[in-house]
């Protein structure tokens, strides 16, 4: 512990020095600085993969500015809401823009955000030291999905109506408890005020709070274990005299300019879609939301905002028919981790243990209940990637070749779930999903082997790194 001590300063100093000075004796401002910013020495190859997680931030702030500008003019009243947001819009000075920065700052949040992942996934971010980085990023995209779900019931128009209905009633599919924690978490026997008011809650309260905490985990975290690199060799491995790593510069000023670079081209883009396609076609603003929510009129065609619909198509691809499918999914995997894994031979007792209860829940609860867990899985599978990646290198640069084809279908696979999302489901389509969804869960599960096979590029000593 450093502690109080009266270090003397030079009475001809500076004034502003004095000040420093003065609050450094009491608060380590130069120090933390020092040791996340100026001193912070990240890899000399970082590219712009890297530079999400800045925007990220920026979005972040963006969210909390102007949703705080928004929470003075709205009013969490089912009565009173849909018209305080046209209130906002059209008499509010500079009300539209604020509202559609933060519109559209919430599905930039997740296109940000879910690049930002992608970049974990090809570089093996995740990796042993940073499996805590990846936990907290985890628990961050939680918090982003439970905001988004939250903050777009606030509108009260049509679709904020019925999606949450919809959502809401999902968990009356579980057993037992189902149908009373559904009107437990609306307050009421349909979304109404109550739900209204307990979403707005945790939209501007609880849910920030979280978020904010876990970022903050998440940063500490990466500082501590330092950040990987597109080469995924660890730069603290090779250090020099003075025992800084001999591949790493210091983030402020080399990746301060790199960010605000690239916040620059950002903001630009973002700017474009707010002033000429705020709706974006009704992928970022559903049209149906512009009519106030009526509980008496179901629209036709139900769908969730474009960030939800990879895990909405599971749900909605879990069909009884499917059910065989899973089953046999089921059984096949248990076999392979039986005859093919190093597991110790109790925790093999576990997981036949497991999926023996399961398949028995298959044929007692019914596939509404399974496609709910499906999408929880689904969203939670990512949890485990540290531990179900066994690959001997970390960056997708030293892998085989046909693991790129791997990611690639993954990513395909993916991108087609969310598109069918968005659909109303045919027959053909409901086919594709389901095959999408083995592909989505198959990439995770079976990762542990896939990951370990073909022929692995050496990986370097150094970072590879031609000055520009
Ligand atoms: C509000 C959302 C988020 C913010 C503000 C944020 C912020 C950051 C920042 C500033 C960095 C360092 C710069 C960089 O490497 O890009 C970083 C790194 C990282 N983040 Fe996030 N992040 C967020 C969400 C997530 C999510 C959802 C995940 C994964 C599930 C994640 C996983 C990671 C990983 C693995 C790293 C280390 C990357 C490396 O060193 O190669 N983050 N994050």
């Amino acid at each position: 512990m450093a502690g109080y001590q009266d270090k003397p300063i030079s009475p001809s100093a500076p004034l502003s020095a004095k000040a420093l000075h003065w609050v450094d004796q009491r608060f380590p401002l130069s120090a933390t600085w020092k040791a996340h910013v100026s001193e912070y020495y990240a890899p000399k190859n970082f590219n712009f993969w890297y530079a999400f997680g800045s925007l990220a931030l920026l979005v972040l702030v963006i969210q909390i500015v102007t949703g705080i500008f928004l929470v003075m003019h709205y009013k969490p009243d089912a009565n009173l809401a849909f018209a305080s947001v046209e209130y906002i819009m059209r008499d509010v000075p500079w009300g539209w823009l604020v509202r559609y920065m933060h519109s559209t700052g919430a599905s930039a949040f997740f296109i940000v955000v879910y690049l930002h992942m992608l970049r974990g996934l090809l570089y093996g971010s995740y990796r042993k030291p940073r499996e805590l980085v990846w936990l907290f990023g985890v628990g961050i995209f939680l918090c982003l999905m439970a905001e988004a779900f939250f903050g777009y019931l606030l509108p009260w128009g049509q679709m904020s109506y019925w999606g949450a209905q919809v959502i809401v009633n999902l968990f009356g599919a579980i057993p037992f408890i189902g149908p009373d924690l559904s009107l437990w978490i609306r307050g009421d026997y349909v979304v109404s005020d109550a739900t209204l008011n307990r979403f707005f809650s945790f939209h501007v309260i609880a849910i920030p709070l979280v978020l904010l905490g876990l970022v903050v985990a998440h940063i500490v975290a990466l500082h501590e274990v330092g950040s990987n690199n597109p080469d995924g060799v660890e730069i603290k491995a090779k250090k020099d005299a003075n025992g800084l790593p001999l591949d790493g510069i210091p983030f402020h000023p080399y990746y301060t300019v790199h960010d605000i670079f690239a916040a620059a081209i950002f903001l630009i883009v973002f700017s474009a879609i707010i002033f000429f396609a705020p709706e974006m076609g009704g992928y970022f603003l559903e049209f149906n939301n512009f009519i106030p929510a009526d509980p008496l009129k179901t629209p036709p065609h139900i769908a969730p905002v474009w960030y939800f619909t990879p895990f909405y198509s599971i749900l909605r691809a879990t069909t009884s028919q499917f059910m065989y499918a899973l089953e046999f999914g089921v059984i096949a995997y248990v076999a392979l981790i039986l005859t093919k894994s190093r597991l110790s031979g109790f925790i093999k007792m576990i997981i036949a243990g497991a999926a023996v209860l399961a398949l028995i829940g298959m044929f007692v609860f019914d596939a509404k209940f399974w496609g709910v867990v499906l999408m929880g899985v689904s969203v939670m599978i990512l949890a485990g990637l540290p531990w179900l990646d066994h690959s001997p290198v970390k960056s997708i640069r030293y892998r085989p070749d046909w693991h790129k084809y791997v990611y690639l279908v993954f990513g395909v696979a993916f991108l087609i779930l969310g598109y069918l999302g968005v659909l109303p489901p045919t027959e053909a389509r409901t086919l594709v999903a389901q095959i999408c969804t083995f592909i989505y869960f198959g990439f995770f599960l079976l990762m542990p082997w896939w990951s370990t096979m073909g022929n692995f590029k050496p990986v370097p000593d150094r970072v590879t790194y031609q000055p520009h």
